[in-house]
């Protein structure tokens, strides 16, 4: 099934890292009757504002990429913030849209809902099989209720809800405030920084060995549409690129794209978190998607549009 080019669509969160760039991956493609709302239009957190978005408005495909979003930092210091407004954003948005009779919605899970300790790379079916990585366990749990939410409308009512699994994802829109931000961001603005300000080190949590997945955001919504238009299953499906790299190995290459000349130092103090972090994506593979953007040019990109937004440094 290929999505008419008229097709109402909504996009929850379109102002976000993910959501931003589904509607330029849509607008590219020529989808002109895209639905979007700031957070001060309608608060999606608000059940009745909620509703009366879909009953006036009436989009007839969604993807949900809104959601209270967040680095390690603020997932242990706010809690019980990550886990309300998530289950509340999403409990609203998957209800409405079912009950408005929206013919189908993607939604946005995260690698973070798999056990901590889980083999890798990383299957499906290893949901709920072991604890969660504890500093963000209230945002995981909320993200598995999701699941189960969409899950649980597909069985009993049959409402046509899918479910992605991101790896982490990274690129131009992303959040570079170092309290908040993920790894890569936070990085990449510290050797910008370093160089600015000719320091002679940066500082990396860790020992460098721990080795992550990235995937560039306009991959992934290329990904949300792809599935949007093939993907009509009720199990959740990974969505990254397959390939790892170490912390160490990605601060080199940021240094590199940043044109940063000191050291890059590891503070052995300092946790190291799970060694490995990748996602088994043959289920993703077998619908015949492939990740387009390798890493250096992604950064590229990334650092690019950090310079040309300095704003993006302290939201
Ligand atoms: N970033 C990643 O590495 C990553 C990895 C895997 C999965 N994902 C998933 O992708 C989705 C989007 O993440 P993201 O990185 O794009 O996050 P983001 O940049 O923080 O964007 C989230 C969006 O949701 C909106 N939002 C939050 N609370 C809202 C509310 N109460 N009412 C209305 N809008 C609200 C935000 O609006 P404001 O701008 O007003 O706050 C923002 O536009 C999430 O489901 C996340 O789990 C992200």
């Amino acid at each position: 099934m290929q999505l008419a080019t008229d097709a109402k669509i909504y996009v929850a969160g379109h102002g976000g890292l993910v959501g931003s760039a589904i509607v330029r991956r849509l607008q590219a493609a020529g989808y002109r009757n895209l639905l979007t709302r700031s957070r001060a239009e309608v608060d999606l957190t608000d059940r009745d504002a909620v509703d009366d978005l879909f009953r006036a408005e009436k989009p007839e495909y969604v993807f949900d990429a809104a959601a209270k979003v967040g680095g390690i930092q603020v997932n242990e210091r706010y809690p019980a913030d990550f886990i309300r407004d998530n289950l509340l954003i999403q409990t609203n948005v998957v209800d409405a849209a079912y009950r408005a009779g929206v013919k189908k919605l993607v939604f946005l899970g995260t690698s973070c809902i798999y056990p901590k300790l889980a083999p890798q790379p990383v299957k499906e079916e290893y949901l709920l099989t072991g604890p969660l990585e504890p500093t963000n366990e209230a945002y995981a749990i909320a993200k598995v209720s999701g699941i189960k939410l969409c899950q649980a409308y597909r069985k009993q009512f049959g409402f046509n809800a899918i479910t992605l699994m991101p790896t982490n994802i990274y690129g131009p829109g992303d959040n570079f405030n170092l309290e908040t931000s993920h790894v890569l961001p936070a990085l990449l603005r510290k050797c910008h920084e370093a160089k600015i300000g000719a320091s002679p080190r940066v500082i990396v949590w860790g020992s460098g060995s721990p080795r992550r997945e990235f995937l560039y955001v306009d991959d992934l919504a290329d990904a949300c549409v792809h599935l949007m238009d093939c993907y009509d299953d009720g199990q959740i499906i990974n969505v990254g690129t397959g390939e790892d790299v170490s912390i160490a190995d990605l601060a080199h290459l940021l240094k590199e794209v940043t044109g940063y000349r000191g050291d890059i130092e590891f503070d052995l103090s300092k946790p190291d978190g799970t060694p490995r972090k990748l996602l088994d994506v043959s289920r993703l593979t077998a619908t015949g998607w492939h990740y387009r953007t390798d890493l250096r040019s992604g950064i590229e990109n990334t650092y690019r549009w950090f310079l040309d937004n300095p704003e993006s440094r302290r939201t």
